[in-house]
């Protein structure tokens, strides 16, 4: 069927949307209208908060909202919130808490918290005049030509930290950078970093027209190519960490502490070598991260964009994690370049986000940087203590199993009946599908 394009798709109203769909796309089937309309929220209130969110929302796109207690994270004792799809990462969350609960819990250090932006422009100039321009006219002006937009940022703390001219002329024919790193405090800032980058740029543009010791031609060559802030954060950086004697480290697969250790060890370690397993190592460390960035309001794909060029910061992609065994200490840990905010962005208006906020006892900025890396850590423990053990299907599958029996339309009674069968069985979807069908028939 050939489709046509559609002209102001944005000023329809949610129905007229959802009847132009059905008709271009599902052939005036009104049960997918139904699908649509079973997720709107009777609250009418709510349901415009949650439609303002975005453009042409026409339903809402549910997923579990889970919680992982029994965190003890620099003493004090959390219950995570997880907004995540994946059946098993909610569960390995809470058996990493739990397992390390009565061995000191997690501990965190803030590394530092600067953010970054630049300003991307052309300029046909000698680099040394351009460092002189910047450094003996322009850096003033950057700071004082920003000085409304940072006021309440600077009455709270914080602001730009730094401008440097960064010449990019050996990449790039006349490239040339304005540098800036940010404080945003409790922010994750990025609206802020960008009000500011663009204000360099029309600084810059009225500077070099206005400098005299630029020919004129210099100064027609000027092209801002772009004012933007970096989701690369390497200066913003979370260490958290665990460890406990090797006597301590009990797993329950049977294994010895020793044995458990270097197998554990060894895996980090070929993940810090061999990028094939990195990216799933740290796949699974993300898991960890993004239920709990989602559920505070924060921005996932910043947060694992940044995470993944942090890993490839040697030109290898490397793991985030890393592991020692000294003196008979296990020590685990990550250090996670993560900026996030808890002001800000959805975090005053999604009803789930303030809960979860308050659920996390209302932390700072850089206490949701240390929850984060917490989390992370806790996951990439849960996954690499499966996949040395037991291997990742015996836990993964449990957890899959409901998903496999609604999928078949298996009724409460059947579901109980699954459960109990495979409690001390690895799951694999064969035997549910055979065990299913055979129940049926008879
Ligand atoms: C699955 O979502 C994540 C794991 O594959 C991570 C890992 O292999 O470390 C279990």
């Amino acid at each position: 069927m050939n489709h046509t394009p559609v002209e102001g798709f944005s000023k329809l109203s949610k129905e007229q949307k959802i009847d132009w769909l059905l008709q271009e796309y599902l052939n005036n089937n009104e049960d997918y209208k139904k699908v649509l309309e079973q997720y709107w929220n009777e609250d009418a209130a709510l349901q415009k908060l949650h439609d303002e969110f975005s453009e042409n929302t026409i339903s809402n796109f549910y997923m579990p909202y889970g919680i992982a207690p029994n965190f003890l994270i620099d003493g004090k004792l959390l219950a995570l919130p997880m907004a995540v799809e994946e059946s098993s990462v909610v569960a390995a969350a809470s058996k990493s808490a739990k397992f390390w609960l009565n061995k000191g819990g997690f501990k965190t250090t803030i590394i530092n918290t600067e953010k970054l932006g630049h300003t991307h422009f052309i300029l046909n100039v000698e680099p040394h005049k351009v460092l002189h321009f910047f450094n003996f006219k322009l850096k003033k002006k950057l700071f004082e030509a920003t000085e409304a937009i940072t006021k309440n940022m600077r009455n709270r703390g914080g602001g730009i930290l730094n401008i440097k001219l960064i010449d990019k002329t050996a990449d790039l024919e006349n490239y040339f950078q304005l540098k800036a790193s940010f404080d945003t405090v409790d922010s994750m800032g990025a609206n802020f970093i960008n009000s500011c980058l663009e204000q360099f740029g029309k600084t810059l543009k009225e500077e070099v027209s206005k400098n005299d010791e630029f020919t004129e031609e210099e100064k027609n060559s000027l092209q801002i190519v772009m004012n933007i802030l970096s989701n690369y954060t390497p200066h913003c950086i979370v260490r958290a960490e665990v460890s406990c004697k090797i006597e301590d480290l009990k797993d329950d697969s049977g294994i010895s502490n020793e044995e458990f250790a270097w197998k554990f060890k060894q895996a980090v370690t070929i993940a810090e070598i061999e990028p094939y397993r990195a990216t799933t190592h740290n796949k699974g460390v993300m898991n960890g991260v993004d239920a709990v960035v989602i559920a505070t309001g924060n921005d996932f794909r910043a947060t694992e964009a940044c995470a993944h060029a942090f890993a490839a910061k040697t030109g290898t992609y490397k793991s985030l994690t890393h592991c020692t065994i000294d003196n008979g200490i296990f020590r685990f840990w990550i250090d996670l370049p993560i900026s996030v905010g808890v002001v800000g962005g959805l975090t005053n208006l999604h009803p789930l986000v303030k809960f979860s906020l308050s659920l996390l006892g209302k932390p700072s900025a850089q206490e949701l940087m240390s929850i984060l890396a917490v989390s992370g850590l806790a996951q990439n423990f849960a996954a690499l203590r499966s996949l040395v053990t037991t291997g990742i299907q015996k836990g993964h599958m449990k957890m899959h199993l409901l998903n496999i029996l609604n999928q078949m339309g298996a009724t409460e009674d059947e579901k109980a009946h699954f459960v109990n069968y495979f409690k001390d069985k690895t799951v694999s979807h064969h035997e549910v599908i055979d065990e299913f069908n055979k129940m049926r028939n008879q």
